[in-house]
């Protein structure tokens, strides 16, 4: 395993991205984090505790379709919190292509919230088949595969602290 960024790099730029959504919605009646699991639940918690102003925590899962139906996703996990009016901030482990995360915008869009912003840790410099526009992005980093603070290859390292890149004897070490 090779680390790309370091858990203090990742707290450090954490600290900032909490401070900036803090002061963008200070004067937010109702601002909601919704993490898309699994991916960013070591993000979310973070994140959220960075964030000096009050606020609603919430969750969605979401399952992309393969094959013929690329693009369109479903939702396997729903919100519980009701969004409609609120400031939503979709906190994500990483932005790809975009197609999940854009289909599950215009999902979320329908309830009508007052804002929908997204802040990802990392952004990964591919071709995007959806324009994310995203507020806050903590790390861009080159077309790797990695894995931690969230990021699994088959279910594993989610657990890492830090985030990096693994090598061959990492994969291979996967029993399944
Ligand atoms: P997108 O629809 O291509 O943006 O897919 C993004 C999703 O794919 C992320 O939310 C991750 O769950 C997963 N993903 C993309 N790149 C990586 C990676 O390098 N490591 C682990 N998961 C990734
Ligand atoms: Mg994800």
């Amino acid at each position: 395993m090779r680390v790309l960024i370091t858990a203090e790099e990742i707290a450090s730029c954490v600290r900032e991205l909490g401070a900036r959504i803090a002061d963008d919605y200070r004067d937010s009646p109702d601002l909601v984090l919704v993490g898309v699991l699994r991916g960013s639940f070591c993000f979310l918690a973070d994140l959220a505790r960075a964030i000096h102003v009050p606020l609603r925590v919430d969750c969605i899962g979401l399952a992309s379709y393969a094959g013929d139906r690329a693009g369109a996703v479903r939702i396997t996990s729903d919100l519980v919190e009701n969004i409609e009016g609120a400031d939503v901030i979709v906190v994500e482990d990483i932005i790809e292509r975009g197609s999940t995360l854009g289909a599950a915008l215009e999902l979320l869009a329908a309830r009508q919230p007052a804002s929908l912003a997204v802040c990802s840790i990392l952004r990964k410099d591919v071709p995007r088949e959806h324009d994310i526009d995203a507020r806050y992005v903590g790390f861009e980093i080159a077309d790797e595969f990695v894995v931690g603070y969230g990021l699994d290859y088959a279910q594993r390292f989610r657990n890492l602290p830090y985030i990096g890149i693994p090598g061959p004897e990492d994969l291979a070490a996967h029993p399944g």
